[in-house]
This record gives C-alpha cells, structure tokens and sequence, in this order.
C-alpha cells in the first residue's frame, strides 16, 4: 500500500500513477543518503543547539538517521517512488522508527534547501576525489617524461612535420593542460562550498536558526548570502561540469595522439595488451580502445554541459522542480571523468615508447630547416632571404630524395656560400632540439627543470 505523502495534507485526491513516476527522483537521487543524513543530522543538531528542539529529541533524531543510514548501507532499506526522492524517504522512515519527534526534524527547513546542500556536499567530495585522482596521472606523465627527456620525435602543426622536438617535452605539454584543469577544479570548489542549508523554501525561516553553527558542522565555508539564491542556483554545479568538459576534452586530444602514434603508419609507441583489444574477425588487430572511449566520452560529459546550462537558462527565482533533473548530468559527469582519469593513469604507466621510429620520423621531414634558415641569419643574411634559400634546398631534397642533414656541403651551399662546414652542428637533431634552451622550449635540460618544478608543484 502507499504510504501517505508528507505534504498530503492540502490534497483531496491522490497523486495519479503515472505522474507519481514521472516526478519521482528516488530512483537516482538515492545516491545522496550519505550527503541527507549528514545534512539532516547537523540540521537538528542546530535545531537543539538553539533550543527549538530537545536535546533529547536530537539524540533520538540523530540516532534513528544513524540506523537509517546503516539500514541503506546494507541493503535492507526499501526505497518507496511513492515517497517521491531520497529526502522524504529517509524522513519518512525516521518517522515511522521514532514517531511524532521525527516530524520535528523538517522544522525550518525544506527540501529545496536540503537538496541543494545536499549536491554541495556531494561536489565537494566528488571534487576532492578528481583532484587526486588527476594528480596521479599527472606524477605518471612526469615518469614518462623524464624517462624520455632526451627522446626525439618530430614535432607537427597542421600534422605535417614541424621541428624536432623531445617526447618529454611533449609529455610536459600534456601534464600543463592537466595542471590547469586541476586548478579550475579547485576553483570551483571554493564556491561548491557555501551552505544553502537555512534559506528553507526560498525566504529563509522564522525559527532562530544559527547557520553558521550548521555550516561549521558540515565543513561548509560559510552560508550562502541570499536565500532566494541559495535554493535556486546550480551555477556551482555548472563549473564542475565545465571544469570537466575541459579536461576531458583534453583527455580526447591526448587520445587522439595516442591513436594516431599507435598506427602502424606512425609507430611511435605501444600500449599495453591490458589496454587494448582485438577484433572478432580481424585477427592482426589490437586496437587501441581505451583511448577512442576517452575521445568518445568527452561527448558525453560536453553533453552534460550543454543540459545544465540549458536547465538554468530562464528559470524565475526562486526554486523550481527542473532543477531535479541536475543530478544525472551531474553524477554522470563525476563518473565518466574519473573513470578517464583512472583508465589513463594505468594506460600511461604501462605506455611504451618505439623511440627508433620517433627519431627515424623526426630525420625524415626536413624538421631542421628552420634551423638551417636560423644558421643563414647568424651568417648574416635577412631572415626572409634566409627562409628562400632553405626553401629551395627542401625542394631540391624532395626531388633527390634526401633530408637536409643527408646532404654534403656542396649539395647545401649550391643556394649560398656562407653555408660552411659548421653548418652540421646545426643540421643534426640532437644540436636543432639542445638549441632551443630557454624557459619553456624543448631542450633536454629545460624539459628537465621543468619536470622538477612540477615534481614540488604536485607535492
Ligand atoms: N527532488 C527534488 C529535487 O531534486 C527535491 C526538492 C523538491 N522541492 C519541491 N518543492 N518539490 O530538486
């Protein structure tokens, strides 16, 4: 039989079926009895410390919400859609285990502040957790640096050969954009942690409450300003989602690297079997899955951007049910990036790196004419008639077959005769990438300094 609703009081009819479904949350706001029972548990303990309930109505209270959390941890608390969402069926249950005190619990307070603080307690640690978990990956790719630190690979813009460049100079490209989405996500934490708890429906409430009591019993950072406001807004929630579309679109271009290096055609690295799989009809293939899932879940958790934002848009002060649909977006978002997260920090630990084939690529594409064109300046020359010159002999080695540092000195100052035999200190990639030594550029020894920095910046 259903139960009686606790706001049934003004209804004559009952809720029909239908409806009674499609405005339950319970079937996934369930996932927030650990964040209602704290909420609800530091909610009574102002309500005694003020004196609007009897310590011994607290205890009852707070001993009953412990039961009901333990109930729910093992299984054995059974979720009614016909008690609508996580708050009123954990209220109901305290009513039906201590009766007419647990009505006392609700006093100056109401769901739309309780839910609010709930998905504030919940960012809080789903932030929290994303922070270390993104720092793992983060020390893993400062491993891979260092190890390949002095590696050559080609470097690309336009995905055309550009200029020698170290792997851990690429890996360290890869470590900064991780940093700053670690920043945003901090960031944003600072404004996730601010109580609604008090502003009750929308006005805030006539008992003598002591928010900043609650808010200190919760961990919160102080309440919220405006009442109004507290139970209405969700931009909070807007940044994490924000902060994580970030990341994962980072996540979707590292993968996109990943892809393409794994080829045959490129054969920059190899991932482990663990992180691979095959195909049922093709029995040469090991395809590089879990990148490709990372590149497609960042869809999804853009996706979720896009309906948050669009949840909030127009929407009157103060509260208002769409806001319901927040949490799926929401947890869906948290999980899919930790698990990103997660399947890189393995995938990258176990990464391995063909460092022939990066090299052998970095030879091929004339990667060191801007080097030459650099040498032609130092001789003297503009570098626009430097830049000429070099064209030429690009085009001179595409028609011969030969990269500029296969060429010998006749073959190199057939175009000008500064072009002497110190010219090889230059033409060879070790000399193009040692070259570019200052702050920021791939040089083995900045690409160094620049892994002991972030070492002390990751802690
Ligand atoms: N399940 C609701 C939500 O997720 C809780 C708040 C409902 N408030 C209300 N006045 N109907 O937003």
């Amino acid at each position: 039989m259903a139960k009686k609703k606790l706001w049934g009081g003004r209804f004559s009819e009952s809720t029909d079926a239908f409806v009674e479904a499609f405005t339950a949350s319970v079937d996934f706001d369930q996932r927030l009895y650990h964040q209602d029972i704290a909420g609800s548990i530091a909610h009574a303990s102002m309500l005694a410390h003020v004196g609007v309930i009897s310590e011994s109505d607290k205890e009852k209270i707070v001993t009953a919400l412990l039961r009901i959390e333990s109930e729910i941890d093992l299984g054995g608390f059974q979720w009614r859609i016909d008690q609508e969402d996580v708050h009123m069926n954990i209220e109901s249950r305290l009513i039906e285990l201590i009766g007419d005190v647990g009505k006392k619990l609700h006093t100056g307070r109401s769901r739309n502040d309780q839910v609010a603080t709930d998905i504030r307690l919940f960012l809080r640690d789903g932030v929290d957790q994303l922070c270390v978990s993104l720092r793992s990956l983060q020390a893993v790719l400062l491993d891979v640096a260092e190890r390949e630190v002095a590696t050559i690979m080609p470097g690309f813009t336009h995905l055309q050969v550009a200029q020698p460049i170290t792997f851990g100079h690429h890996m360290m490209a890869w470590f900064e954009m991780l940093d700053r989405d670690f920043d945003r996500l901090k960031d944003c934490r600072k404004r996730i942690n601010i109580m609604p708890l008090g502003s009750a429906a929308l006005a805030g409430t006539s008992y003598p409450i002591d928010r900043e009591y609650t808010a200190s019993l919760l961990g919160f950072e102080r309440p919220t300003n405006n009442s109004l406001d507290g139970v209405s807004d969700r931009d909070f929630a807007i940044e994490f989602v924000s902060a994580s579309a970030l990341l994962m679109t980072h996540l979707s271009r590292f993968s996109e690297e990943l892809i393409l290096w794994s080829s045959a055609q490129f054969g920059f690295i190899e991932l482990s079997d663990a992180f691979c799989t095959g195909s049922s009809i093709m029995p040469q293939k090991k395809n590089p899955d879990v990148p490709e899932l990372v590149r497609g879940k960042s869809g999804r958790v853009n996706g979720h951007l896009v309906s948050l934002l669009t949840l909030m848009k127009s929407q009157p002060l103060a509260y208002n049910k769409d806001n319901q649909e927040d949490k799926e977006p929401i947890f869906d978002v948290l999980d899919t990036v930790l698990a990103s997260v997660k399947a890189y920090t393995g995938m990258m630990a176990e990464v391995s790196v063909k460092r022939e084939n990066m090299l052998a690529a970095a030879a091929g594409g004339f990667s060191t004419a801007t080097d030459l064109a650099d040498y032609l300046v130092r001789k003297g020359l503009a570098f626009r008639d430097a830049h000429e010159i070099v064209g030429k002999l690009v085009r001179y080695g595409i028609k011969t077959d030969k990269d500029l540092s296969e060429m010998n000195l006749d073959e190199l100052s057939q175009y000008s005769d500064v072009i002497k035999e110190d010219v090889f200190d230059v033409l060879t990639l070790e000399g193009s990438v040692s070259s570019r030594n200052h702050v920021g550029g791939t040089a083995p020894d900045q690409v160094m300094a620049a892994i002991q920095k972030a070492r002390q910046r990751i802690g």
